[in-house]
């Protein structure tokens, strides 16, 4: 269990909709500085449902009367994205933190104000810009900030699936929905342009801008055919790396979501990519797949380890629904008998048995038991790499993570 300190922020959540079941209400009841204090929503069977499953010491149905409550720190906002603004205005008007869901606006004149008044106000207000604290992408700024030296160019994708819900609805909770949420007058979804690239567009922005800094020049191409939108974004920042975004909506394939940043000390690609040193499921993604040669896949990432006899184990008792977890399950175990070290699964690929954990690292069983094959890694050369001397190294250890950082999806219309 989390052991809380002594000071916490008292935050309120405002919406008590899909977002804040998935992601808000027990990230605030869990975090060691936070405590869950007041939730929101003019939907009253929401307030009532979520006020008794998750025990905040307030609940309201009117915005203002949370903001008016003088215990309150913070506040959440957790609504369409409409309303982000006023919401988050409102807030500061009322000495609140805040941290808003994204994307943070819906027009940019808006969200100029919004800046100036968080200015006016010092007070923090932070977008919900959740890739950020994902340990593959932390690892990624580290790299670039502390060794990569000079950037040359950038080259990332966020790709979503067609067949996205197969996969989410077999692994994720239901959300609860009320008939009496409140809803932006205009549909966001009326004009699907805007809607994908302010629910997606918003993160693969944001991944560029937390390794390249500040966009000075952007140049969009959209393909729009068989119900699918294709963005070719090039971009320029401003210390002088080019960029390549790629935004599509949606893939007849896996979501996959991924980035290539060349630089002067090193071209390591740092996320995905068959046979690479190091492959990852950016965003701790649901699907573990890939990882040809690879010495370690992370898809997601974890903490409590158990050996694949173990996995087989919890497979056989019917932990993991048939055509769903099964495969990527299959695939973990796969790779760790083809002579991968180790593979880091999500927690959706751990079912029920380990509920609770943060997520799970299997590993080899002891090699008395385990099924002897050719070591696909050891037949590798080993990996060299450039330092800025122009030397070539042996390729460092590889530096592991263990902290979950699950992944939060838009809905396709
Ligand atoms: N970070 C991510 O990856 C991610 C993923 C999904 C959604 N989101 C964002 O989260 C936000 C919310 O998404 P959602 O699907 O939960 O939205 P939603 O509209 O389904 O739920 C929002 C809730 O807020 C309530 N509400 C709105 N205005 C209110 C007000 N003034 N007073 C009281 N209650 C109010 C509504 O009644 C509703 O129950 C969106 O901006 C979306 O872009 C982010």
């Amino acid at each position: 269990m989390i052991r809380k300190q002594d000071r916490r922020l008292k935050v309120g959540i405002l919406g008590c909709g899909p977002i804040a079941q998935f992601a808000h209400f027990e990230s605030a009841a869990k975090a060691r500085n936070t405590d869950l204090y007041a939730i929101c929503d003019v939907a009253e069977d929401l307030v009532q449902r979520m006020g008794d499953t998750y025990q905040p010491a307030k609940r309201y149905r009117a915005y203002d009367a949370m903001l008016a409550d003088p215990a309150l720190d913070a506040v959440i906002i957790a609504t369409s994205d409409a309303f982000h603004v006023p919401a988050a205005l409102k807030a500061l008007s009322a000495g609140k933190h805040v941290l808003c869901e994204k994307p943070i606006g819906i027009a940019v004149e808006d969200v100029e104000q919004l800046a100036a008044a968080v200015k006016r106000s010092g007070l923090v207000l932070q977008v919900g810009h959740m890739k950020r604290f994902d340990p593959g992408l932390e690892a990624a700024r580290d790299f670039v900030r502390d060794e990569m030296g000079q950037q040359l160019a950038l080259k990332a994708w966020y790709c979503d699936s067609t067949h996205r819900y197969t996969m989410t609805d077999a692994v994720q909770p239901l959300p609860i929905l009320s008939a009496g949420a409140r809803k932006p007058a205009e549909n966001p979804k009326a004009d699907l342009r805007r809607y994908f690239m302010l629910a997606h567009g918003s993160h693969l922005v944001d991944t560029a801008r937390f390794l390249c800094g500040e966009l000075i020049e952007v140049n969009a191409r959209l393909n729009e055919k068989f119900g699918a939108y294709s963005w070719f974004v090039d971009v320029a920042f401003a210390n002088g790396c080019m960029g390549h975004l790629d935004l599509t909506v949606a893939v007849r394939m896996d979501w996959h979501e991924g980035l290539t940043l060349y630089g002067e000390n090193g071209n390591d690609s740092l996320l995905g990519g068959n046979g690479a040193d190091r492959v990852e499921g950016g965003g701790g993604s649901d699907v573990v797949s890939g990882g040809n040669g690879a010495d370690t896949l992370y898809g997601g990432a974890g903490g409590d380890t158990v050996t694949a006899g173990e996995m087989r184990a919890y497979a056989a008792e019917g932990h993991f629904k048939a055509g769903s977890m099964g495969p990527k399950v299959e695939a973990c175990l796969r790779f760790v008998d083809a002579g991968g070290e180790s593979v880091i699964a999500s927690l959706t690929e751990v079912g029920p048995a380990l509920a609770g954990r943060a997520g799970t690292h299997i590993v080899p069983d002891a090699p008395a038991a385990r099924t002897q094959t050719p070591r696909r890694a050891a037949q590798r050369t080993p990996a060299r790499k450039k330092t800025a001397a122009g030397q070539t190294d042996e390729k460092p250890p590889d530096r592991r993570r263990t902290t979950v950082a699950r992944p939060r999806r838009e809905e396709n219309p």
